[in-house]
């Protein structure tokens, strides 16, 4: 039988197929928000802590704000953005998902946050080339691989000169075709960022939390310049 995360991950499948049947590839992630009604079990990806597997590459590499300029891409509900905050950066976050970026921000009460709602394709002018670090957590792999150059394309341009960029995702070989969504990210497609003047200063495949099949996590982090 079936277990509960099974049932909401086929169905946030189902839901990403239908906007995608239509064309649109961003429209399904509020829709996930909206429907979850406050209750976070009801997300895939939202379990109201910092991300694990940045976790692990963060505190082995004792990582501290001291008042940088951080920005969280595709922030959801702001674990991450609010971990980094208390590591003492100044955050600004952001996500396409208004449902989320509300939700985010009652759960950020009390601290300094930036958040807003925008498109990574159309972000706030004052963005590009503005943040000593810059983080991705699972926004890559959800997005249709067609747009995957200009998804990491678009991440990278926040990152300013001797900035930092952390990326976490599912990972998959270079050889492997990926079957459905989440699609997983290959060092392949990652190597695209040295042609952006970025190098690969720290990368580690982890093993996945999934029960059944784990999929491989890949903890990539870039200086630019
Ligand atoms: C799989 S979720 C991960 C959320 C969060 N990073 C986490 O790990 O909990 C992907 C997030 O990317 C956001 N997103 C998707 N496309 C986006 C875009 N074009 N611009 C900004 N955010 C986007 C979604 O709304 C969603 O919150």
């Amino acid at each position: 039988m079936a277990n509960v995360e099974d049932i909401v991950r086929e169905r946030t499948k189902q839901v990403a197929a239908e906007f995608g049947e239509r064309g649109d590839h961003f429209g399904w992630f509020d829709e996930i928000y909206r429907n979850a009604q406050g209750d976070n079990e009801q997300i895939p990806w939202a379990d109201l802590e910092p991300n694990k597997y940045f976790k692990v590459w963060a505190d082995g590499s004792e990582l501290k704000g001291d008042g940088k300029k951080a920005l969280v891409v595709g922030c959801g509900l702001g674990d991450d953005a609010i971990f980094l905050h208390d590591l003492g950066f100044r955050v600004t976050a952001f996500d396409i998902a208004p449902t989320a970026i509300e939700w985010a921000k009652k759960l950020s009460e009390g601290r300094d946050i930036d958040y807003s709602v925008a498109d990574l394709f159309k972000p706030d002018p004052q963005w590009p080339g503005a943040f000593d670090f810059v983080l991705e957590v699972y926004t890559i792999q959800p997005l249709p691989l067609e747009m995957r150059n200009d998804v990491i394309d678009a991440i990278a341009a926040f990152v300013k000169n001797d900035g930092e960029l952390v990326i976490v995702t599912r990972g998959r070989e270079d050889h492997e075709e990926p079957v459905e969504l989440p699609w997983p990210v290959s060092r392949k497609e990652l190597s695209r960022l040295e042609t952006h003047g970025f190098k690969q200063t720290f990368f580690e495949e982890m093993p996945g939390g999934e029960d059944d099949l784990p999929i491989p996590r890949f903890v990539a982090v870039y200086t630019k310049g």
